[in-house]
């Protein structure tokens, strides 16, 4: 599937990913700067923190509960911030396009 992400310059990259991967494990295969995910994927760093395209907030699966708790400690959150290891692709989510942080702490 295809993914597009927009760095906090505004610079577009667009990769494929395979289905069943995180879109976080699929951006950094990839080498998409501005994600850290420094616990590599336990949901425990807030560091894959990306921000999802209006249009495809409601089509991704909600929030679970540890994503929401460690997305209190994400910086710079914002209401369409979601953690880029809790999101699991899916032929659905082809086209999806996320925003990654200047920062992530
Ligand atoms: Fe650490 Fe996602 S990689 S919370």
């Amino acid at each position: 599937i295809n993914l597009v992400f927009i760095d906090s310059t505004g610079e577009r990259r667009e990769i494929s990913a395979a289905e069943g991967r995180t879109l976080m494990e699929a951006a950094c295969l990839a080498g998409i700067p501005g994600i850290d995910a420094d616990c590599g994927g336990a949901c425990a760093c807030a560091t894959c923190q990306v921000y999802v395209d209006a249009e495809w907030q409601s089509r991704l699966p909600p929030v679970g509960n540890p994503e929401a708790n460690m997305l209190n400690f994400a910086a710079n959150r914002r209401e369409n911030s979601r953690l880029a290891c809790q999101i699991r692709l899916t032929a659905e989510m082809d086209g999806l396009i996320v925003s990654t942080p200047e920062f992530q702490f």
